[in-house]
């Protein structure tokens, strides 16, 4: 379903591009000038001599976007950078990108080509196998987009990001399916500087939960308290242990990292407690026995942002845009350029990444831009 808004959010910049058409060969836009444009920028990822992949400044044809037939093309402002974008950015590593070149992005904010209205699209298959927002043009099926966009400016959406939408739908989760409340204890937090982490830290000490902070970063133990978090330990409050069950700890939990950890984390958790699971940085196999599950009725609630509805997406923006903004989070995050995308994708495979990073096109110096 695409849901229009009846006028373009003032904040947003309106698109300069006013139609689309294809000649014989070749798929073009038409500014506002009649002028035609036919490239655009964007930073692609393909594979080098030494077999390793590097991703390096572009100008691509419209037509190497997809044309599928109900295809809808968005001028892109900006993207956020995501776990799932350093891997695409770095090979075929967890199934992500089978093809390359491939311009990596999986969230994507900015305006419909033909109308101008602000549109984002995150998760399904953008930044995987179809172009995405690293490029400041994208193709997608109408059904991925959501417009009107729930936030005033368009790098507000894109702090929050897919990462953000996965953090309010943990909280969503422990909230309505494990009846999470802040009087049921402490809950923990794995993974906690990360992109889904700090806002998960943020929205949940926002609600009244005491958070308990596990980070394998003590330098940033003051940020974390500052996003709202009671308490902060290190990773090795999760270090494996021979112990099918530990004391019982926290009430619930967010889990971003997968593994050990979340097997340690769950032995830790109180009879009734709920653990949200959505990440895989530490190992995507969890070894563990059914006795947390049948001896304390411990729930394990899988998260997933990607292929949910756009209505289930759609609920979360909502109230991220509203009751459930992250002020700290907002204020704290990274804008970068293009041309600054590499390093900021290394820091995640070595898990050295830290809060938001916001990818703003108009801070690109090195390609030129005919849109
Ligand atoms: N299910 C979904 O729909 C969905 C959506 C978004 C993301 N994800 C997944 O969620 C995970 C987190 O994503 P993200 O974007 O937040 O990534 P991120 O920014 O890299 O955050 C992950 C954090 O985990 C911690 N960490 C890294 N390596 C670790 C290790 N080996 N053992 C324990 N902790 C480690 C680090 O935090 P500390 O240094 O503070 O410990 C790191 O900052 C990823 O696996 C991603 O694919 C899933």
């Amino acid at each position: 379903m695409l849901l229009l808004a009846s006028r373009a959010t003032a904040l947003f910049r309106p698109a300069r591009v006013v139609s689309v058409g294809a000649s014989s060969a070749f798929l073009f836009v038409t500014d506002n000038n009649n002028r035609t444009m036919s490239s655009f920028p964007a930073w692609q990822v393909d594979k080098v001599e030494d077999g390793s992949f590097q991703g390096t400044e572009q100008t691509l044809s419209i037509d190497s976007l997809p044309h599928a037939e109900n295809g809808v093309l968005i001028r892109v402002t900006h993207s956020s950078l995501n776990y799932k974008d350093a891997l695409s950015a770095s090979g075929n590593k967890g199934g992500v990108t089978r093809k390359f070149p491939h311009t990596p992005g999986i969230d994507a904010v900015g305006t419909l080509v033909e109308s101008g209205e602000p549109c984002l699209v995150t998760g399904y298959d953008l930044g995987m196998n179809t172009a995405g927002g690293f490029g400041e043009l994208i193709r997608v099926p109408s059904e991925w987009i959501v417009s009107p966009v729930p936030f005033a400016q368009p790098r507000t959406a894109m702090v929050y990001g897919t990462a953000g939408l996965t953090a309010g739908l943990c909280v969503q989760k422990l909230v309505e399916n494990g009846k999470a409340t802040p009087q049921d204890g402490p809950v923990v937090v794995t993974g906690a500087t990360g992109a889904v982490g700090t806002v998960a830290v943020e929205l949940l000490a926002k609600l009244g939960f005491d958070v308990v902070a596990i980070s394998g970063k003590p330098d940033k133990k003051d940020l974390l308290l500052q996003l709202g978090a009671k308490e902060v330990c290190g990773r090795d409050a999760l270090d494996a242990t021979k112990k099918p069950l530990l004391k019982p700890i926290y009430a619930h939990g967010i889990d971003t990292v997968g593994g050990s950890p979340l097997a340690e984390l769950l032995k830790q958790i109180q009879p009734g407690g709920s653990v949200a699971c959505c990440g895989l940085v530490a190992g995507a196999q969890l070894e563990t026995t059914v006795l947390p599950f049948i001896l304390r009725g411990v729930q394990l609630l899988g998260v997933d942002s990607v292929e949910i509805p756009l209505d289930a997406k759609k609920a979360v923006w909502d109230k991220l845009a509203t009751d459930w903004s992250c002020p700290q989070t907002e204020a704290s995050a990274v804008d970068i350029g293009r041309h600054q995308l590499d390093p900021y994708l290394k820091a995640f495979l070595k898990g050295a990444s830290s809060g938001k990073v916001v990818l703003d096109h108009s801070l690109t110096t090195t390609s030129s831009s005919n849109l």
